[in-house]
């Protein structure tokens, strides 16, 4: 069973306690933080003695648990021929050979390594940006604004937040500090697509790109859109010739059942956000994938046409080792069937919570379950709090319990987190 650590009842406060800033928290009042000693799998082994089964995998990032051993021996293997070389001037092969392996996997043209999946989309913000300068087109330097979609979630960082909601959530605070883009109603339904249309006639002459987290909007309420639905909005973009840009930081990587979430709708993006699971959890490195059409459209004699962009860490040979070998696992073993597995139990077992009181709905797709239910703040941190006393870890946002686990996690730990749920939501 899980414990919290309590401060202040004989267990020894954290070295840096007084100096550390933690993230989407309230510095002042807390819950304490959990200590963990190691990990492995789907289980968190607390410096206290107890163990946590995870429900959430690092903020879905630890495709494979914790520890896998085929990943730290290549990150071992790295670190001793070499973490490190900047990518402006030198070549080595981890990386160059994961440039490679990427493209392959997900059929796109050419990787632009960065850090995380905010910079990953603020690099596509400035490739989609770009591209129109270099038309060479006097009219297309106009189209500067993106579309993106009520309750999506691209990251924190300032062109990032510009991608977000901003009539609610956490950036809206910062609203004067960003971009003005289009925030649209996720259209779902004939009626939707046709006003979608519109929109994009006759704002044609001014848009740069659309973001889309393909198939579930994670971060912002876990809301799944139908893939046919996807299809129309891709189409749409199409006919219209405005870039398309899937962001799969979180549900790339079979967390849908399939590589990519865009692959249930037969699609495929002019450019691809890639991050979490890419290194399965292990290190920080994300992608900008693009199309060999729109990568040509850099290309030319003049430095000016360039992609005046690279972060010092940029294709970091350690963390591009841990992606090939995470990239080995994807390919070796079956993730469409252990993704399928972990559905098929989310389905049966979520669905037990339906109608219990408080429930508002119960979904399920891929790896991902969501018990969405009347909360405030209070009852959220009051669950927190009583799922890691049942031993388990999830950390459930605005009014939504869910579960996103390593694709690997056992059935009988996902069913200890959907009993916990269970019994604690009764
Ligand atoms: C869809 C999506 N895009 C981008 C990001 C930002 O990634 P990172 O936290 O690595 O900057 C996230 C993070 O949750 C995400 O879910």
């Amino acid at each position: 069973m899980g414990k919290i650590i309590k401060k202040n009842k004989g267990v020894r406060p954290l070295l840096g306690e007084k100096h550390i800033w933690l993230p989407y928290t309230q510095m002042k009042n807390h819950l304490p933080q959990l200590e963990v000693k190691t990990a492995k799998g789907s289980k968190i082994f607390l410096k206290d003695g107890s163990v946590l089964i995870d429900g959430i995998a690092s903020w879905w990032s630890v495709a494979h648990g914790y520890n896998h051993p085929h990943i730290i021996s290549e990150i071992i293997k790295q670190a001793k021929l070499l973490p490190h070389v900047m990518l402006a001037g030198m070549a080595n092969e981890t990386t160059y050979k994961l440039a490679h392996r990427l493209c392959k996997f997900s059929a796109m043209d050419r990787v632009f390594f960065s850090d995380s999946g905010s910079t990953a989309i603020e690099v596509a913000m400035k490739i989609a940006w770009q591209l129109h300068i270099n038309s060479g087109n006097s009219g297309e330097k106009n189209k500067t604004k993106f579309i993106s979609f009520k309750n999506s979630y691209h990251g924190d960082t300032t062109g990032a937040m510009s991608l977000a909601d901003m009539s609610d959530g956490m950036h809206q605070k910062f609203e004067k500090l960003l971009l003005k883009n289009f925030s649209l109603q996720l259209p779902q339904n004939k009626n939707d697509l046709k006003k979608f249309e519109q929109f994009i006639v006759k704002n044609k002459t001014i848009l740069a790109g659309i973001f889309i987290e393909p198939l579930v909007q994670c971060a912002g309420g876990m809301r799944f859109h139908e893939a046919k639905i996807l299809h129309e909005i891709f189409t749409i973009a199409k006919k219209h010739q405005v870039i398309f840009i899937a962001d799969e930081c979180a549900v790339g990587f079979y967390r849908t059942g399939k590589k990519f979430a865009f692959n249930h709708a037969k699609i495929q993006p002019d450019i691809l956000v890639l991050g979490k699971a890419l290194t399965g959890g292990t290190m920080t490195l994300a992608a900008t994938l693009v199309t060999k059409k729109i990568f040509e459209k850099f290309s030319g004699n003049s430095l000016d046409l360039a992609l005046m962009h690279g972060p010092t860490f940029m294709g970091n040979a350690l963390a591009c080792a841990a992606a090939n070998a995470s990239l080995d696992l994807f390919e070796k073993e079956n993730y469409e069937q252990k993704t399928l597995e972990i559905e098929k139990i989310l389905k049966t077992e979520l669905e037990k919570c339906r109608n219990l009181k408080g429930v508002k709905d119960v979904r399920s797709f891929g790896a991902i379950g969501v018990v969405e239910i009347s909360a405030d703040r209070k009852k959220i941190i009051s669950l927190r709090k009583k799922f890691i006393a049942a031993g388990i870890f999830l950390r459930p946002f605005g009014d939504c319990i869910y579960i996103m686990p390593a694709l690997t996690i056992k059935k009988s730990e996902l069913k200890k987190i959907t009993n916990s749920i269970f019994k604690i939501l009764s």
